[in-house]
């Protein structure tokens, strides 16, 4: 029998972080999709970002390259948000994200459409939000290990501008589904965020 978690939020809300606590907890298998949208930023970055290039991309992509190195950089992350306003690239990714969620067993999908457009009738529907100032002093901690150049002034001009885009893109754009729990962690520790999950959780397997 399925289960399925979607997790949705804003950059470094936490949300990847309950993701993988949730699906270790539980025994689910888990999905952070924001690595689809960034190994195809990523290939753009050589390749060329013209529509028909990332489309084709993303059409290509095979589940190797989501452990593709340095993933993780801001200039992947602005490239990620920069592909995932083009219509087609999303589309190209909707089939594997939406295999990935109905596994046996149980799975837990992070992003910024999954409660919404990819798994709209998941189980358990979570928006992991923070304050910008907190979610960046978080990201930068992260980061800066290891890109020293890094400011903590350009990782909020980052995380804001990629909000923006993500928030205002026409096609599945961030946003809370209507029966998703919010969860602000501005100014909770993560081990406790992660338990007000598992009790969401525990709540929706029992009913
Ligand atoms: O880890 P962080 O929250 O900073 O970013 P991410 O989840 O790895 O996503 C990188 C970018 O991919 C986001 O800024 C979005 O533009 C895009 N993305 C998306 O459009 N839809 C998703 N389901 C996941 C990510």
């Amino acid at each position: 029998m399925s289960f399925t978690v979607a997790i949705d939020g804003p950059a470094a809300s936490g949300k990847g972080t309950i993701s993988r606590a949730i699906a270790q907890h539980f025994g689910f298998a888990h999905l952070d999709t924001g690595l689809l949208y960034r190994a195809v930023g990523k290939k753009t970055l050589t390749h060329g970002d013209s529509p028909e290039i990332a489309t084709k991309l993303a059409q290509d992509l095979t589940p190797h390259d989501l452990n593709a190195d340095d993933l993780r950089t801001a200039e992947v992350a602005q490239a990620a948000s920069r592909i995932a306003v083009i219509p087609a690239v999303r589309t190209a990714l909707v089939e594997f994200q939406k295999t990935f969620a109905k596994q046996p067993g149980g799975a837990v999908l992070d992003g910024r459409d999954i409660g919404t457009v990819i798994c709209p009738d998941a189980d358990v529907k979570l928006f992991v939000t923070a304050s910008a100032q907190v979610r960046a002093r978080r990201r930068f901690a992260e980061l800066s290990t290891k890109d020293a150049s890094l400011t903590p002034e350009q990782v909020l001009a980052d995380i804001k501008l990629r909000d923006a885009r993500d928030a205002d893109r026409d096609v599945a754009p961030m946003i809370a589904a209507t029966d998703a729990h919010e969860i602000d962690t501005s100014n909770m520790k993560i081990a406790e965020a992660i338990a007000a999950v598992i009790a969401i959780i525990e709540a929706a397997k029992s009913s």
